[in-house]
């Protein structure tokens, strides 16, 4: 290992949507890595198992639960960090819905600021109370982002605006704040409870072509299983460098596995 990567091995890093799926897949593999680990998310049971198994495997982590579009939440998790790991290395805003999966002639206002809330303004929020720290260490944001940002789909007219707003949430920080590293990336398609929603729910409002093209790679198994990005944004999450910051990166993108050779 580097000497780089050796300085970071006691990081403290946030990790979002950590109950289950892509961000329960960072959550562990980070502990793996040797940072200490700060998790959330509405689903108490699933997150202490979370914080169960990076302990098993000689980590440490704890579980702040709570709804994210909180602030009195947000807030708490910073603090958690600071005050259970004297300091915070990173964040990773990976909560995230896709719903209301609906066209926008039939959709209800209320469930698009729902989406608007979790992946967007929850990000912007957990990001402005942990800068002071991230300043500090000269630390990282990792946004979760989708390919959705740059690609609109048949009724998925939420999703796509607040993963495009993301990208330009995360554009715009990495132009505010040089001294923090702002990624945006695109995991590719992850075999988690959201694809599930896609095969169970999207034919309502998609196209055939577009619900068929889901199904069709999930009955191919050709859909990765969360720790494979995942493994990648942990990777970004501890050693992205800061002439990276405000790329809009690929999980696979070929300079990521450089950053542990
Ligand atoms: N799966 C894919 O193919 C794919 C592709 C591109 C991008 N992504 C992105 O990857 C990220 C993770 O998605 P996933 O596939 O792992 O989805 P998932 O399995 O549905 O997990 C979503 C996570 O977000 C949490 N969450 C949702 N609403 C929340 C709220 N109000 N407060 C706190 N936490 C909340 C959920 O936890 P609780 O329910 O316990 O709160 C859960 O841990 C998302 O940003 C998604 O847009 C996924």
């Amino acid at each position: 290992m580097s000497e780089d990567a050796k300085q970071t091995m006691n990081q403290t890093v946030i990790v979002t949507g950590a109950s289950r799926g892509l961000g329960a897949a960072v959550a562990r593999i980070v502990g793996e890595m040797g940072a200490r680990v700060v998790v959330t998310a509405r689903s108490e049971d699933k997150l202490a198992e979370v914080v169960t198994a990076i302990q098993a495997a000689g980590g440490a982590a704890i579980a702040v639960p709570g709804d994210i579009s909180d602030p009195v939440v947000v807030r708490a998790v910073v603090d958690a960090a600071i005050t259970h790991f004297g300091q915070l290395d990173a964040i990773v805003n990976n909560a995230g819905v896709l719903e209301p999966i609906t066209r926008i002639a039939e959709t209800d206002a209320h469930d698009w600021q729902h989406n608007w809330t979790i992946n967007v303004l929850a990000p912007v929020m957990l990001t402005q109370a942990a800068l002071p720290h991230l300043r500090a260490q000269k630390g990282r944001v990792i946004n979760i982002s989708s390919g959705a940002a740059v690609s609109a789909k048949i009724g998925w007219g939420a999703y796509c605006t607040t993963k495009a707003a993301l990208n330009m949430f995360n554009s715009t920080l990495a132009l505010e704040e040089p001294v923090i590293t702002a990624l945006a990336v695109r995991p590719g398609m992850v075999d988690t409870e959201m694809q599930a929603l896609i095969r169970r729910e999207g034919d309502s409002a998609m196209t055939e072509q577009d619900h068929a093209f889901f199904v069709g790679h999930h009955q191919q198994g050709e859909i990765p299983a969360p720790a494979i990005p995942g493994r990648a944004i942990a990777i970004l999450a501890l050693y992205a460098p800061p002439e990276w910051s405000g790329e809009f990166i690929r999980w696979d993108d070929e300079r990521v596995e450089t950053l542990i050779s």
